[in-house]
């Protein structure tokens, strides 16, 4: 492994859950892969551009000049140049945050990074492993410890589904859920990651 593309979504620096995570994960992973290089797309603090008049004509035109596909092309060559892409993001509003979508609007382009078949969209991206980490206020995944039920989760199926179109089928998810929640439930929810963490990538 060469390059491992880090995606990073929270705003908030170093009270971010999120981030925090991600860097003892990006540490473990560096120790399976210590020649491998750490490229850092920070999306909060250099969003995409969001989906625009210029920009959807070129997708609708394949005629159009492909200026329009600048930085689109940007953020795809980076996604391609990785053997693996870690995801480190909050769950804002049960789903993904806007910095995350916007990106997602710039990489997963038809003619680029699918194709749509009679069969339905094929993916051209060649497979690598995505590590998704995900710190969220309350519980999805489940009720929560006191029995509240799980919130609906447009987060983690729209996420594998829009990896999976493009051809990222080897996808892992770590959660921290319930870390607005007091010390005590976030301390359960960076311990119950820890062991995610284990299994997916055993300490060296
Ligand atoms: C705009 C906004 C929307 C949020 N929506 C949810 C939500 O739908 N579900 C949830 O469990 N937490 C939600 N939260 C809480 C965040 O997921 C939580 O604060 C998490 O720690 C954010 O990740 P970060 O610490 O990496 O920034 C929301 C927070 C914000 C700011």
């Amino acid at each position: 492994m060469q390059t491992i593309l880090y995606i990073s979504c929270s705003p908030r620096g170093s009270a971010s859950h999120s981030l925090d995570f991600a860097e003892e994960f990006l540490t473990r992973l560096h120790q399976h892969h210590p020649t491998a290089r750490i490229h850092n797309r920070d999306l909060a603090a250099n969003p995409p551009t969001v989906v625009d008049a210029a920009f959807s004509n070129a997708i609708l035109d394949p005629a159009s000049p492909p200026e329009a596909f600048t930085q689109s092309e940007t953020l795809i060559r980076e996604l391609e140049d990785a053997d693996a892409l870690v995801i480190a993001t909050p769950m804002h509003n049960f789903t993904v945050p806007a910095v995350l979508k916007a990106w997602i609007d710039q990489i997963v382009r038809i003619h680029r990074t699918f194709k749509s078949t009679p069969a339905g969209k094929v993916g051209t991206l060649q497979d690598r492993p995505v590590y998704i980490l995900i710190a969220s206020g309350g519980w999805f995944s489940g009720p929560s410890p006191t029995g509240t039920p799980a919130q609906p989760d447009f987060l983690t199926p729209y996420l594998t589904t829009i990896l999976n179109t493009i051809g990222l089928r080897d996808i892992h998810i770590i959660a921290l859920e319930g870390v607005t929640r007091g010390p005590a439930m976030l301390e359960r929810a960076v311990s119950l990651a820890r062991q995610s963490l284990d299994r997916i990538l055993p300490p060296r």
